[in-house]
């Protein structure tokens, strides 16, 4: 199918509707290509908290478009693909959280924004990969942390604090499966390169790791770095954005199986198709808003 004028078309329609298109690194190189902002979690937020436009297309996965709704509650925001969600999202219920709550009652609940709505409503603050250790040592008055969803991010986090991190069981399944055997084969292969990793990494990878940071942190290393190569262990969409971003310098996956289905479902026809139908508008139920409004605001209090 021939895709040329689409883009053109896009940025036409988002002009003409007073929209902006948000997009994450893990996004197809198209859609990179023609966001108004492209960004790690924690910068998306804080974007969707402050546009202007009356429309936010997000090219990304479900609980990022909920997060910018609960953010920008007057906006329509909308999800070109319905179905990109996020697995790891999908690894608590409210019925998890709530038992966990009463299995430690003392403990303050810090959740992942990869994560539910209605998590994030039962939660004290949210988090990202990139402020997570912040988040964790801002809570004065609590020396108990339970950590949803994600048990890797909980793991790396409780080794910058020394509050008791309770980590919940939930991984990301692109990332959690890196193992070590690959990343030490790939360092063979290329010694001396920087090994960069996502923090939803197993410990054993991240030991391995010479840079640790969330999808924007990566980007930025692979700016300031002086080596000319680094080995990347996340998802392979960040590789698009680096190689634009650096040219005279290469990167090396870690894996070729890292490709999150749920970020490469969205196409620009999907976001074309938004834009024109108004679809598919995410809406977030009052109370639940109210909720996982206060966790993400404090989180962002915070940057
Ligand atoms: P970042 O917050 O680092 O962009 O990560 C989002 C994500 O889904 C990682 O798998
Ligand atoms: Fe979720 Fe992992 Fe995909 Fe990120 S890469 S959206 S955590 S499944």
């Amino acid at each position: 199918m021939d895709n040329t004028g689409l883009p053109s078309e896009i940025r036409t329609l988002l002009k003409e509707k007073n929209a902006v298109l948000l997009a994450h690194y893990y996004q197809r190189g198209e859609i990179q290509d023609i966001a108004d902002i492209l960004g790690d979690s924690l910068a998306l937020s804080i974007e969707a908290a402050k546009t202007t436009a009356d429309i936010i297309v997000f090219a990304g996965v479900r609980f990022m478009a909920e997060s910018a709704s609960i953010l920008s509650p007057d906006k329509t925001v909308l999800l070109p693909k319905e179905e990109a969600g996020c697995p790891l999202a999908d690894m608590i219920t409210v019925e998890d959280l709530e038992a966990a709550r009463r299995e430690h009652p003392d403990a303050a609940v810090v959740t992942y924004v990869n994560s539910s709505a209605e998590i994030k409503a039962q939660s004290d603050i949210c988090c990202t990969s990139a402020n997570a250790v912040k988040v964790v040592n801002s809570l004065t008055g609590a020396q108990k942390i339970l950590m949803v969803p994600d048990g890797n991010l909980a793991r790396y986090t409780a080794k910058f604090t020394d509050k008791e991190i309770i980590p919940w069981k939930g991984y990301c399944p692109v990332h959690h499966f890196i193992t070590a055997e690959e990343v030490r084969a790939v360092q063979q292969r290329y010694p001396g390169a920087p090994f960069a990793a996502h923090p939803e990494c197993s410990p054993a990878v991240l030991e391995m790791a010479d840079f640790i940071g969330s999808t924007g942190g990566i980007i930025r290393y692979a700016r300031e770095t002086a080596a000319a190569r680094i080995i990347i262990g996340t998802e392979l969409g960040i590789i698009h954005q680096l190689k634009k971003n650096n040219p005279e310098k290469e990167f090396i996956p870690v894996s070729e199986k890292l490709t999150c289905v749920d970020m490469k479902e969205t196409t620009l026809e999907d976001i074309r198709d938004s834009l024109i139908e108004t679809k598919h508008i995410v809406t977030i139920p009052d109370d639940m808003r109210r909720g996982a409004h206060r966790a993400l605001s404090r989180m962002l209090a915070l940057s």
